[in-house]
């Protein structure tokens, strides 16, 4: 059997505009749920080793949570995943000044960015697979970026039980981009218990390390003898409240690692493994970097699905990107975009059980 895609009205924005809910189904019992707004993953379920399925992604019952979220759950981010410093760059000798929205810098597009935007959304031709196209077009300065930017992301669910994210851009003036994909993950499926258990492996010998306002230094750090060596499983919440300055910076791990292997390569980047019902999330990138987020601002505060509040550290984020600030670091692999240029990154959430 190939996967199939369900279409349903999802809800209405305040405006009435109706925004749609696609669900795609596997043979081996994964469903994923898709919305138009923020092009947002609402749920996620998967077997545990015993073909139990339980939802692994944390979110909201309806459209209006979603359109009232601060925290990103589920969505895309763009233009720029994580921070651009006090909101400014220069590009071809032009300055840009983008919205502050995160303490004294500009974060995950500005707060119009594409997590907030409606996409068009189309289910793949079925020849492609059980998937959904999203397009969307972000006019020139919006979020004060320059270049009007063509977006295409597309989400597949293989038989393989992988989700395939692709990201495509073109533009029409040199801009910067940096897409991500900003679910937070609790692979138990429930909600209610913290992720402190989870083993996670990282393919990174380097981290990013940042000042406290999570910008960057500009330094290349190796992970060696710090509480960011992941090269071996080890439960986040082994060193996670480990006296280690960065970890004070972010109250906990918030950081940006550097992938080993080739930039445009789709490698390994990260495996991370729940011990009670033996999922295994694998993260697939051709990005050079990932950001690694252990839910440290969630507090509690927030209502998600079926009324569950979700307390500190109740889900992890693995963001495939580009590195913060880049368009201030020339050092950093760069995050231009020019006319005639393609955009393109590939991102594969695996999932199985152990
Ligand atoms: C992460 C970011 C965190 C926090 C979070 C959303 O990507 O690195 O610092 O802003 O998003 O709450």
């Amino acid at each position: 059997m190939t996967g199939e895609v369900t279409r349903e009205e999802f809800g209405r924005l305040p405006g009435g505009e109706a925004v749609e809910l696609f669900t795609l189904r596997n043979a081996a019992g994964v469903e994923v749920r898709v919305a138009g707004f923020g092009g947002v993953v609402v749920s996620l379920r998967v077997p545990d080793r015993d073909g139990r399925p339980g939802d692994v992604v944390l979110g909201y019952d309806d459209l209006a949570g979603y359109v009232g979220d601060d925290a990103y759950l589920g969505a895309l981010i763009g233009r720029y995943g994580n921070r651009i410093a006090r909101g400014r760059f220069t590009l071809d000798g032009r300055e840009y000044q983008l919205p502050v929205n995160n303490g004294p810098n500009h974060l995950h597009g500005g707060p119009r960015g594409f997590h907030k935007a409606v996409w068009r959304a189309e289910p793949l031709p079925s020849t492609e697979g059980a998937g959904v196209a999203l397009a969307y077009t972000s006019p020139d300065g919006e979020e004060g970026y320059p270049g009007t930017l063509e977006v295409r992301v597309t989400y597949r669910l293989t038989e393989a039980s992988e989700l395939v994210v692709d990201y495509a851009a073109t533009t029409d003036a040199p801009t910067h981009v940096n897409l991500t994909q900003h679910s937070y993950f609790n692979l138990t499926a429930d909600p209610t218990r913290s992720v402190l258990e989870h083993e996670v492996e990282l393919a990174a010998d380097h981290l990013t390390p940042v000042d406290d306002t999570l910008i960057p230094t500009g330094e290349i750090a190796p992970v060696e003898g710090t509480p960011f060596d992941f090269r071996r499983p080890t439960p986040i919440g082994e060193r996670v409240d480990a006296p280690h300055p960065q970890l004070a910076h972010a109250g906990g791990y918030d950081h940006n690692l550097v992938l080993r292997g080739e930039a445009g390569e789709l490698k390994l980047a990260a495996r991370v493994r729940e011990p009670g019902s033996g999922r295994v999330l694998e993260l697939y990138t051709t990005e050079p970097g990932v950001q690694f987020y252990s839910g440290n601002f969630l507090d509690g505060s927030i209502v998600g699905k079926g009324g569950a509040r979700y307390g500190h550290r109740s889900g992890f984020c693995l963001e495939p990107q580009h590195f913060p600030d880049s368009p201030n670091r020339l050092a950093f692999p760069s995050t231009v975009l020019r006319p005639g240029e393609r955009y393109a990154s590939r991102s594969v959430y695996r999932f199985g059980v152990e």
